[in-house]
């Protein structure tokens, strides 16, 4: 069922049996999208996916405009897959004339995606916030491959008590490692082949890890040491990071991130993994 207004929402809400769970998107959906649908249809009765392609998150010189849209297709790969409501408001809807209420996570933030996309997070929190108070979910999914955003939406949830249990689920890549995104669109043939050069730095860092590296500038310098053998790639920042505070870190002992951002032709590619001690249990981990 389609549902484009606030109202709408809440009077299905109403009807509704418990407990809903959420998966937030901004559509031109793949698989990694549905895998989070898939998850939420097995720990909840009724799902709810949004389509919005949040105008308050993008920068002013960022991709909103030609942000990809596909809203037919997504409509029918989130029937197939078993989802109850798709929620897809107009911009106006979100944010009619007035608006001025913003929810700003602050250290969580800063540094990393939030220090090069100034104003980025205060707009995806803001969102989700207004999300969570329309849907009443119980629990809301999220991707791992938005490290950063995953910790400032569990920050903000913790922040401002809120009921609504936040799910982090595994990425979800190509075959030859690429960490699927919607933005992956904009790679011409030879920039996608040239792109799952930062899933191949992640795993050389990890590697080296594995092997007893633990200083922080030595893994960091193995994974740009592989994004420099790639032309094409244009790295804006390789990090080893605390993953719930996003901190620098020094010396690498778990938990940690190795993370990166980088361009690839006019994609802004990020990836991330997580440095887990071999043979520790990590639920999530695909
Ligand atoms: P979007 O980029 O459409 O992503 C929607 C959800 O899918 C996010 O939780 C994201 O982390 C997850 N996701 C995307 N690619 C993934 C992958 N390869 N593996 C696992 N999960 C993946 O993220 C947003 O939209 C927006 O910021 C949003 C949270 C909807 C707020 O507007």
């Amino acid at each position: 069922m389609l549902l484009t207004t606030i109202e709408a929402v809440r009077s299905w809400r109403r009807a509704a049996h418990d407990p809903v769970g959420l998966v937030p998107t901004m559509g031109f959906l793949h698989e990694a999208h549905l895998s989070l649908v898939r998850r939420a249809r097995e720990q909840n009765s009724r799902v709810v996916a949004t389509v919005f392609v949040n105008p308050t998150q993008f920068g002013a010189s960022e991709d909103l405009e030609t942000y990809p849209r596909n809203f037919r297709r997504d409509l029918a790969l989130l029937e197939e897959v078993g989802c109850d409501v798709v929620f897809a408001p107009a911009p106006e809807e979100m944010y009619p004339r007035g608006f001025q209420t913003w929810v700003e996570v602050s250290e969580v933030a800063r540094s990393h995606e939030g220090a090069r996309r100034p104003g980025h997070f205060r707009g995806v929190a803001t969102v989700v916030l207004k999300l969570f108070g329309i849907v009443e979910p119980i629990r809301a999914y999220f991707g791992e491959k938005d490290a950063q955003q995953l910790a400032v939406i569990r920050r903000m949830a913790r922040d401002l008590d809120s009921p609504v249990e936040i799910v982090g689920c595994p990425t979800v890549r190509e075959p030859d490692g690429l960490a699927m995104s919607s933005r992956n669109a904009y790679l011409s043939p030879v920039e996608r082949i040239a792109a799952p050069v930062l899933f191949r730095s992640l795993c050389a860092a990890r590697d080296r890890w594995l092997t007893g590296e633990r200083r922080a500038a030595a893994l960091k310098s193995e994974m740009l040491g592989i994004l420099d053998t790639e032309p094409l790639a244009g790295v804006e920042y390789v990090s080893l990071a605390d993953p719930d505070t996003f901190e620098e870190l020094v010396e690498a002992r778990p938990p940690a991130l190795l993370s990166l951002a980088v361009r690839v032709g006019r994609a802004r590619l990020i990836d991330n993994l997580r440095l887990v001690e071999p043979g520790a249990h990590r639920g999530t981990e695909g």
